[in-house]
């Protein structure tokens, strides 16, 4: 596969045990199942993945993901949803650009969406060695905060970061805000979920409380699970590439030299970073895939080629104008930045 002859330059140290795979765009529509489940439109603007059964309202006892007929994953067996807010650039004149996406090292082709992990443990890592479970069916989360607005409210989450791309294959360093200066490459935003379950709850209110971060240390240096939360499940990470290459025309950005991006919902800190996920592997595709390790490259779940991924769309349910400039971000949202320093 073409990743294998950029791995090594894309990531610093080669790893076992960790899946990582592309999904393209199933569609950019104003909906949210999980925290706005029936409402059309939702609040913002979200650019979703997956399995082509995603609908305004994804019932948990039903198993909706199995009524899938495609995937716009490459794993064919992945019919779960995976979302997030989309970014948007702000010209010096006050109107709106969706910034567009570009495919990760390795999955050249693929349109839009973002590469998902699943992980046993949580960096790129040899000793991948924690057993992990796999999600149920109808399990749901969520992460981060989309009303937070300072650092110390997004210092709440472990790893909802920012990248500003020199080459696709930078990784570091993040930070918690938008990077203040042009990147040459792009923005890359990492948005990791907890890996402890209470073994009870597909759900909770908050669509966070039935997960929880290790009791110590961050993602990389995966402590014990607390006794609240004891069952340890796989690292679920998303990284987003989008190319704001475009729009590094320092003539164009606010005269006090400020960034000029904002998330969907209006955030032009990037403090809100968040996203969203519904379990939808068919029968224990993902639980076979997490007991057989291998590195990027798993041959035991099914997969797909680019083109099938890239045809499973399904109709946006809001039109909005996705391509030109506009006014106000779609839902009437405007950018709201803060002086940082
Ligand atoms: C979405 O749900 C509506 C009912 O709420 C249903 O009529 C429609 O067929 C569903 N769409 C898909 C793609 O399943
Ligand atoms: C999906 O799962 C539900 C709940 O287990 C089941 O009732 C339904 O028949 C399944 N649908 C398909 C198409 O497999
Ligand atoms: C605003 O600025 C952008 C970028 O320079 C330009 O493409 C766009 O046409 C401008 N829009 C208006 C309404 O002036």
């Amino acid at each position: 596969m073409k990743w294998a002859a950029t791995a090594a330059s894309a990531l610093l140290v080669p790893a076992n045990a960790l899946l990582r795979f592309p999904c393209a765009q199933l569609v950019i529509d104003r909906v949210d199942p999980l925290v706005n489940p029936g409402l059309s439109p939702s609040p913002h603007i979200h650019q979703i993945l997956g399995g082509n059964s995603f609908n305004i309202t994804m019932d948990p006892a039903k198993d909706m993901p199995n009524e899938s007929t495609c995937t716009s994953c490459q794993f064919s067996e992945d019919f779960s949803n995976y979302w997030t807010a989309i970014l948007y650039f702000k010209a010096r004149n006050g109107t709106y650009k969706r910034v567009p996406q570009f495919p990760n090292a390795g999955f050249d082709g693929v349109n839009g969406g973002m590469t998902v992990y699943y992980m046993q443990d949580g960096l790129y890592n040899f000793a991948q060695t924690s057993k992990v479970q796999a999600f149920k069916p109808g399990f749901r989360m969520y992460i981060g905060d989309v009303n937070a607005k300072t650092r110390e409210q997004a210092e709440r989450f472990r790893q909802l970061t920012f990248t500003c791309l020199d080459t696709i294959g930078t990784r570091d360093p993040q930070t918690l805000d938008f990077p203040e200066a042009p990147c040459k490459t792009g923005i890359m935003t990492a948005v990791r979920f907890p890996t402890c379950w209470d073994g009870q709850n597909l759900d909770s209110p908050d669509h966070m409380a039935h997960m929880s971060y290790p009791e110590s240390g961050t993602f990389e240096s995966g402590g014990p699970c607390p006794a609240s939360h004891p069952v340890r499940m796989p690292q679920l990470f998303y990284e987003v590439m989008w190319d704001t290459s475009k729009f590094n025309d320092k003539a164009d950005w606010p005269e006090d030299g400020s960034q000029p991006f904002v998330w969907s919902f209006g955030d032009g800190t990037g403090y809100a970073n968040h996203g969203d996920y519904l379990f939808g592997w068919k029968d224990d595709a993902l639980q076979r895939a997490m007991d057989s390790p291998c590195y990027v490259n798993c041959p035991t779940p099914k997969t797909q080629n680019t083109q099938a991924m890239n045809a499973c769309t399904i109709k946006p349910r809001v039109n909005e104008d996705i391509d030109g400039w506009v006014k106000e971000l779609p839902g009437g949202h405007q950018a709201q930045y803060v002086k940082r320093r």
